[in-house]
């Protein structure tokens, strides 16, 4: 009798909920956005959740399914997520009516701190408290403070030419390498120096703990892209069952590092013009001083300003770290990459850099990283083809239409904006598997709506740091291209396969190129010089 009243209670149960989630998967169907039927157990990713696909895949995989409809829907999670393909529509949402949408979406436990420590950063972060934090934080990447880092941003690209030198002389006169890997290792040192002032010293120790945090933090395995995934679609599971968007050791290590750092800046009175000293102004008074350096008067203190938490400090020290050098050197060795199959290509672009150094008395300013068009296309050739994040995420505020619609999105929906797939699509980029840098000229750029190129985003929320991400990857270009000629080998396959469990546009294959030392051009292998023009 008891088993029969707990098999009832279960089918129950079973049915109700059963009940309960096909009305939800009908969410779309009933706002009369076309979308794929969800199946009740396996939403719409059970190749996500096998890790044998990621997430920027399947918006692809929808905008080419439903391209001629402005809108599409799916679900993740239990979650209805609304996918964006008109390009008004998309305009819209990222600027003109911006407000409504301002937050990310994604929220893993911003709210629960002391479950998820590493969380509660910028780019988690949603409504007031996203916006108060971009505003103090925005003086750290202005162009007077990235002229400022330029010397440091020269020199890290100085100690990699000087690590290929010395391999390129034990192995008789070339050197083969992953360039993924070799420009981590450069950008993990960059961006540990210019934005919190630590030497990170990875290109000359790969042993380095940096390096191994830097990793682990960003290894394209399953946990990591299940946690990249729950954080994103799933925050109520995680708060819930206590699941960290970061692993116990990527979270112990940069709580350790950041809470030394600080600590040594306090005691020993230490004022570096970074984000570090910014984000302590922001722990121990809970605002940052005028930006002088620009000349600018920055926010002064409110009544009630928040102060920062020493988690809220490593939490943010983390996200810059970790966006800093991954977005970096995914650009930078796709961009050897192409250039290395493509010879004419490499060609053209050694020559406008050997020109403009020369232009420049052979010293590899800001100045004269800023005066190289054709390097800048090849930049965005890359960014197009292999744009870090394949889709970016906004969230409705408020309950109400979808900008050009008579769509109503209920507060809290998710909003799915396909970058790749606007990247790739044949109307805007005809041939788009071709590298062409020669699509980002200033006539063919008019002839494109602009959300169809936006690999830093788009918006009052696009990346906080484009232009020093432009200005590590053009200084490390102009200073490998000058020294070396690359080259992969004749077996390299046409196209990159691309990692199905990473979050990030990753690849699935050691990106290998032979660096040959060039014969000296005129002026261009002058080693130090002290002075940043401009
Ligand atoms: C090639 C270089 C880079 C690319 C392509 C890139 C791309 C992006 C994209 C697509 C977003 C989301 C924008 C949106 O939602 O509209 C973003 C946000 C962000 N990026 Fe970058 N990024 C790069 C370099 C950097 C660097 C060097 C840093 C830090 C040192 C950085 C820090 C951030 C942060 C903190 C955010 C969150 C901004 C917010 O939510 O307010 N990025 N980036």
């Amino acid at each position: 009798m008891l088993v029969l009243v707990l098999v009832s209670v279960v089918a129950l149960l079973a049915g109700a909920l059963y009940l309960f989630l096909e009305r939800r998967y009908s969410t779309w169907k009933r706002k009369g956005v076309p979308g794929p039927k969800a199946s009740v157990l396996a939403f719409n990713v059970p190749k996500v959740m096998l890790g044998q696909e990621n997430m920027g895949d399947v918006t692809d995989r929808i905008y080419n399914e439903y391209r001629d409809s402005p809108l599409a829907g799916t679900y993740m999670f239990g979650s209805p997520l609304l996918h964006l393909h008109d390009t008004e529509i998309i305009k819209h949402v990222l600027i003109k009516e911006f407000q409504d949408f301002n937050g990310r979406g994604i929220g893993a436990s911003v709210s629960n701190a002391a479950v998820d420590p590493l969380a509660t950063h910028l780019f988690f972060q949603s409504g007031q408290p996203w916006k108060t934090l971009r505003v103090k934080l925005a003086p750290a990447f202005t162009s007077g403070k990235i002229k400022y880092m330029f010397e440091t941003i020269r020199e890290c690209s100085y100690q990699l030419s000087d690590y290929l030198d010395e391999r390129i002389a034990a192995n008789g006169g070339s050197h083969c390498e992953d360039s993924r890997t070799l420009m981590m290792r450069l950008f993990v040192d960059t961006i540990a120096s210019v934005v919190f002032g630590i030497e990170s010293n990875v290109v000359k120790n790969p042993e380095s703990a940096f390096f191994t945090a830097a990793q682990e933090a960003v290894k394209p395995n399953l946990t990591n892209a299940l946690r990249s995934l729950l954080a994103f679609f799933a925050r109520r599971f995680m708060e819930a069952f206590s699941i960290r968007s970061t692993s116990p050791a990527t979270t112990k290590f940069f709580l350790d590092v950041v809470s030394d750092t600080v600590d040594y800046r306090e005691n020993n009175k230490v004022e570096r013009p970074d984000l570090l000293s910014l984000l302590i102004q922001l722990k121990n008074r809970g605002f940052v001083d005028p930006d002088k350096a620009d000349g600018k008067v920055a926010e002064q203190g409110q009544p009630g300003d928040k102060k920062l938490t020493m988690n809220e400090v490593a939490a943010n020290v983390f996200v810059f770290f970790i966006a800093g050098f991954e977005s970096s050197s995914g650009t930078s060795s796709f961009t050897l990459y192409e250039l290395a199959k493509q010879p004419e290509l490499l060609k053209k672009v050694q020559q406008e850099v050997d020109q403009v150094l020369a232009d420049f008395d052979g010293k590899l300013t800001y100045d004269a990283i800023m005066s190289m068009p054709y390097l800048e296309m090849c930049i965005n050739e890359t960014l197009r083809k292999y744009p870090p994040l394949a889709f970016i995420t906004r969230e409705a505020m408020v309950t109400r239409k979808v900008p050009l619609t008579e769509v109503t999105v209920e507060k809290g929906t998710r909003v799915v904006v396909p970058v790749r797939a606007l990247h790739y699509d044949p109307l805007y980029w005809p041939d788009p598997e071709k590298y062409d840098p020669e699509r980002h000229t200033a006539e063919k750029k008019a002839t494109r709506p602009a959300v169809t190129f936006m690999p830093f985003g788009e918006g009052p929320r696009m990346c906080i740091a484009a232009r020093l991400g432009v200005v590590q990857i053009k200084t490390a270009l102009v200073r490998l291209l000058s020294k070396y000629t690359v080259t992969v080998s004749k077996d390299e396959p046409d196209k990159v396969r691309m990692n199905p469990k990473s979050f990030a546009t990753t690849s699935d294959m050691p990106l290998n190129i032979t660096f040959h030392p060039r014969k000296a051009a005129a002026g261009i292998q002058k080693r130090r010089q002290s002075v940043v023009s401009g």
